[in-house]
């Protein structure tokens, strides 16, 4: 793509610091079989490697309950990376990545069976240079993450000898309530120190996510306004048009709140409350992402029935095509309490933010597919235009789009061209594509090759997991405690229940739909 000559001689800084590949090892993935490992981590190991990120000693371990010969395995992984590559699959680049493959089956019921991993790794390490170092990927049920740890370490595969360094990547959920996430916490740390966990969440893969930091602070522009003398409330919205795609089994468990609300929506408000940080250090900047969390006001059970709004779909209609209902979709009860829809109301109790309301909602089976932080600015104090009064000025409103249009845009008044006086609202808009062309990423490439570096900044620390877990488990509680009685309470391709607009009308705002 040819960018406009301003552009590039703009880019050029950027360019001048070169990432270099990451250090040999051997990256060992539980659940090989699964969806996440065809779908995103072997495209997003494609991705790095396309971008010279990886390093001669490499290799890649899957790991599953079935029995698989390596070729079978290299065989599947060409074929799905053929299918989800995120860019055109190069011949010589997928023969470099099938060379490095293996699979080892393993039983956690049968302890020897992770020696056969250890054996594998260590002849990894004289046939192709790895080095020792060792990157283990959970994508397995998180009932079986403390397991699959327990036995690492007593066939010695989490000790850190010499340089060499051992690092385990966590899917979420991690946990299902605040106690379930600190004894899970308390029992991988028995075996791990934390600089050796990297509890992942793909939002913060997002180059869009990554850009709120750099927004921020990398602008001396935004940072003054950026407070309650300033903003007026934030809106942040996480919209699916998708049901739940299979996985009502796991969804069942979960509900809009743990599997949207408590990680991925609480990750964007951090970055967006959060203090400047002392330094880019990981653990200065997680520091100050925590402190937010830790800030949201708790919620008092009067405050749920007040400040929280759930919902679930039943049938509708999308794209002009009939969906079933939330409770006509496989694995899932007839009578299901489940929530596909949350939308709650909060407040971060600190001198930055006090008193100015967090409106967040997401949802499955909404109309569009959309996520985005809306900062709206309080309005001029004074209408000085004639014939205008105040109240009908569109206060200022800065969009961050996370997906799918990658960008920010900034709503402010102008005048429209004519003899009278008459003020119209107009837009600047900054789409990603168009200064740094369209980028073919799964979101994984960054944490994968983060996570080799050793840099844990994009991943989370336990204290923050737990913040936001102490957030939601009183909602949860509640929600628990009086099943809904309307369920399902909105209408597929609807922009959820009733509730959820009142919630914020009730204030005199509205949300943007
Ligand atoms: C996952 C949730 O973490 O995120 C899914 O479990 C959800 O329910 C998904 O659909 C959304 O991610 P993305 O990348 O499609 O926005």
């Amino acid at each position: 793509m040819t960018l406009p000559a301003s552009v590039e001689g703009e880019l050029e800084r950027a360019e001048e610091w070169v990432a270099q590949p990451a250090p040999p090892c051997a990256m060992v993935i539980f659940g090989a079989t699964g969806d996440l490992t065809k779908r995103k981590l072997i495209p997003a190991l494609y991705n790095l490697i396309v971008n010279g990120l990886l390093p001669d000693g490499f290799a890649v371990v899957g790991v599953g309950r079935s029995q698989l010969s390596d070729d079978e395995l290299r065989h599947r992984m060409e074929q799905d990376l053929r299918e989800f590559a995120t860019t055109d699959v190069d011949e010589r680049r997928l023969e470099w990545l099938i060379q490095r493959l293996r699979y080892v089956q393993l039983d956690p019921e049968k302890p020897e069976t992770f020696k056969g991993l250890a054996d594998t790794l260590s002849q990894l390490d004289d046939e192709l240079g790895t080095s020792g170092n060792y990157l283990f990927y959970l994508a397995v049920p998180p009932s079986a993450f403390d397991d699959y740890v327990k036995q690492l370490g007593d066939v010695g595969l989490l000790r850190e000898e010499g340089e060499s360094w051992r690092r385990v990547i966590i899917e979420k959920p991690f946990g299902h309530d605040l106690e379930s996430a600190r004894d899970l916490n308390r029992r991988i740390r028995e075996v791990l120190r934390e600089r050796q966990i990297f509890r992942i969440d793909h939002y913060l893969g997002r180059e869009t996510v990554q850009n709120i930091m750099a927004f921020r602070f990398a602008n001396g522009i935004f940072e003054p306004i950026w407070n309650r003398r300033y903003v007026d409330h934030v809106q942040i919205t996480v919209a699916e048009t998708v049901g739940v795609e299979g996985r009502g089994a796991y969804y069942e468990e979960a509900g809009a709140l743990r599997d949207m609300v408590q990680n991925h929506m609480f990750r964007l408000l951090a970055l967006i409350g959060m203090e400047p940080p002392v330094s880019f250090a990981a653990d200065s900047v997680r520091d100050e992402r925590v402190k937010v969390l830790s800030a949201i006001r708790p919620f008092s059970p009067e405050d749920v029935l007040r400040y929280t709004v759930r919902g679930q779909y039943g049938d509708g209609v999308m794209d002009g095509e009939r969906v079933p209902a939330y409770r006509a979709e496989r694995s899932v009860s007839p009578h299901s309490t489940t929530e596909t829809f949350a939308a709650l109301e909060l407040f971060v109790d600190n001198w930055r933010w006090a008193d100015v309301p967090f409106y967040l909602r997401t949802g499955k089976r909404l109309p569009k597919r959309v996520s985005e932080i809306a900062i709206q600015f309080k309005r001029a104090p004074l209408m000085l235009f004639r014939d205008t009064p105040v109240e009908r000025l569109n206060p200022n409103l800065l969009v961050i789009k996370i997906q799918p249009d990658e960008g920010i845009s900034l709503r402010f008044e102008g005048k429209v061209p004519g003899p009278a006086l008459r003020l119209g609202t107009v837009r600047m808009h900054f789409q990603y594509e168009d200064y740094f062309g369209r980028q073919a990423h799964t979101g994984y490439e960054t944490l994968l090759y983060d996570c080799m570096l050793g840099d844990s900044t994009l991943f989370h620390r336990s204290d923050m997991v737990e913040a936001g877990w102490c957030v939601v488990t009183p909602i949860l509680d509640v929600w628990k405690a009086l099943a809904p009685r309307n369920f399902p309470n909105y209408a597929a391709g609807t922009w959820g229940p009733k509730e959820a607009d009142d919630l914020i009308q009730k204030d005199g705002r509205k949300w943007r739909n």
